[in-house]
């Protein structure tokens, strides 16, 4: 899931790519670099680690010319290292490629190259590729130019087996681009007089709000003055140009340390916009403007399948919570990773429906494909216009959140637990609920902003209790009912910004097996409600004070928790039972992130991550 960039115009180009790749980092940062086509030659720079490692100790931002290429990596094929950074050009000097993706069947076509004199200065993938392009330029016959170079990156497209979004520079083709897409997202940016490519928006929002969302087989043909589209087919597509409904500002840190405590500080807004417009006039159930799908279809489908990957296969737990607890149907939940090669036996009256915030993680997007290939109709949760689940799907609902640029996700996780709310309480009320619980469960949802702020004001509490528990290095999260996904999402936090082992537990499954990790070293993070499994709760936390275990309580404000037993106490708003999860999320985001910048880590960045995974 790397970022990949193109620029053809009147400007600079090393300076716009540089500035784009700073804003597709959070796609991958193993390693950065940029090629740019002047004077019949390629300049390139790059480097292992950061852009501004790149702009720091190279010439990347001297290199002059208006036609040119960028990079940032997340490594899959080869180790971190300057060798293997994009861009490659090719062992005869006329082909530099830049790949989002993983080629299959590269050691074979290795093996063919090597026979043919070329030869490869990196282990990457990519530099096969970008081999195999010039191999079929050389053998291309010599008709008109531009279409040489188009032609020939067709032919050698037909032969690779795996997933790529490319841009490729030819040293005869000035003020060209040939770039193409299969599996990873790729974007064409409609300027003035100039013409852009990137993985997503955020990298080129800046220099026009014009898009072309290129789909899966399609290739883009670009010269100074214009561009065309056509298939791997060669079949001509006339470009639909969107216009992106966000601002630059939106990916700025507007005065926050990192984007994550922006976007956990932002929820309250999120939240507001992620429910806005959709509740019934009657203001006693929700509705929504996309979903394609009638009433009486939903009244039809006797089972719900939820899939997702990572936070949104937690925030998939919690839909399955709401909506069997309050719509009385019985919902089905599987890691979209698993799903495609299971190939469980599927229940005919089934409607599936997949989270993504993204909407560009392979894993998701495959296993949408399988579920409509297997006759279902798919729906989606999402959060990027435009991105492949989200027009793919049949229908869907999209999050309205804004650009998430933190790996770790926050406001697009609690903004999905808002709309499975949403739509738990669409089908329930489509069912049994009756007209007053359904204005109490609106009016419920409607207060969930004021309820996050009121959280957001412990922030300073939470971040000395991070402080005290920074140097721990493993703990537990134990939740019950719908909060056991939301201790799954505490410790996934804690693990991927802070890098600190952590479990998360249903709390009272910690007594099978888990307890055996509880000493004064492992602390333990328990979410403790009031209500019916107030007292379950507490008997778990007796046991874990048994044996000196030390516990941080997410306790609701009005349960009585026996003096002594927690060591530290973070108490959340009461609220109604559909919103809770929400508001038991906002204590473990910041905990997290606190502890994380305590261990001095790089929140935004975090080590081996990327923000979307569009690799298998
Ligand atoms: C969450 O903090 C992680 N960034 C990751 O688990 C993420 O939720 C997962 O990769 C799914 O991403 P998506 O929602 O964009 O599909």
């Amino acid at each position: 899931m790397c970022g990949i960039i193109g620029y053809v115009g009147k400007q600079k180009a090393s300076a716009i790519i540089l500035e784009g790749l700073k804003r597709l980092e959070y796609r991958g940062y193993d390693s950065a670099g940029v090629a740019i086509l002047h004077g019949g030659r390629f300049e390139v720079a790059k480097k292992a680690g950061r852009v501004d490692g790149l702009m720091k100790s190279t010439s990347a931002q001297k290199i002059t010319g208006t036609t040119g290429i960028g990079h940032t990596r997340w490594a899959t094929h080869g180790g971190v290292t300057d060798a293997n950074a994009h861009p490659h050009v090719s062992s005869d000097g006329k082909i530099a490629l830049i790949h989002n993706g993983v080629i299959e069947n590269y050691a074979n076509i290795k093996k063919f190259l090597l026979t043919k004199g070329y030869t490869f200065k990196s282990e990457t993938d990519t530099e096969v590729l970008c081999n195999l392009l010039a191999y079929h330029y050389e053998k291309e016959p010599a008709v008109a130019e531009g279409s040489r170079f188009l032609e020939s990156v067709r032919k050698t497209l037909r032969h690779i087996d795996g997933t790529y979004g490319i841009a490729v520079l030819c040293t005869d083709c000035p003020a060209e681009i040939v770039a193409a897409r299969k599996g990873s997202p790729l974007i064409l940016g409609v300027g003035d007089g100039e013409y852009m490519l990137a993985s997503d928006v955020s990298a080129i929002i800046s220099r026009t709000q014009n898009v072309v969302y290129l789909k899966d087989g399609e290739m883009v043909h670009i010269t100074a003055k214009d561009f065309s589209i056509s298939t791997l087919d060669a079949e001509d597509i006339s470009p639909v140009i969107d216009t992106i409904n966000w601002k630059i500002e939106d990916a700025e840190l507007n005065g926050y340390a990192h984007f994550m405590e922006k976007e956990i500080f932002e929820q309250p807004t999120a939240l507001e916009n992620a429910m806005r417009g959709r509740f019934s006039e009657d203001g006693s159930t929700a509705q929504f403007g996309g979903l394609n799908t009638t009433a009486s279809e939903f009244r039809q489908i006797e089972r719900f399948h939820f899939l997702a990957c990572g936070s949104a296969w937690h925030a998939c737990l919690i839909a399955e919570h709401l909506i069997e607890r309050f719509a009385r149907v019985p919902v089905d939940v599987d890691y979209a990773s698993e799903f495609r090669y299971r190939n469980q036996p599927l229940a005919n009256s089934k409607l599936f429906f997949f989270i993504s915030q993204s909407g560009e993680t392979i894993d998701t997007l495959a296993a949408m494909r399988e579920a409509k290939r297997k006759g279902y109709k798919v729906l989606a949760i999402n959060n990027v216009v435009g991105s492949s689940i989200g027009r793919e799907a049949d229908g869907g609902i999209y999050q309205h959140v804004g650009p998430e640029i933190g790996v770790a996700s926050t406001k697009a996780f609690t903004s999905q637990l808002l709309i499975s709310a949403l739509l738990a309480l669409y089908l329930a009320r489509m069912r049994d609920m009756s007209f007053s619980d359904g204005v109490e469960f609106v009016q419920a949802l409607k207060g969930t902003p004021d309820l996050v702020r009121k959280t957001l004001l412990l922030a300073p509490a939470i971040k000395e209790i991070a402080k005290r528990y920074a140097h721990y290095h493993d703990f537990l999260f134990l939740g019950r009912l719908s909060l056991f996904p939301v201790a799954l999402e505490g410790a996934l936090k804690l693990k991927e910004i802070s890098y600190i082992h952590a479990e998360g537990y249903p709390a009272a499954e910690m007594k099978h097996g888990p307890i055996a990790l509880i000493s004064e070293q492992c602390p333990s993070v328990f979410f403790v409600p009031s209500g019916e499994m107030f007292t379950k709760v507490v008997s778990s936390m007796q046991e874990i004070k048994a044996r000196k275990g030390k516990i941080i309580a997410i306790a609701s404000e009005q349960c009585d928790l026996p003096d002594g037993l927690a060591d530290d106490v973070i108490r959340i708003p009461e609220c109604h039972e559909a919103v809770l999860p929400i508001i038991a999320t906002v204590p473990v985001q910041l905990l997290s992130y606190y502890m994380a910048v305590e261990l001095k880590r790089d929140v935004d960045k975090p080590r081996n991550l990327a923000k979307s995974v569009t690799v298998e």
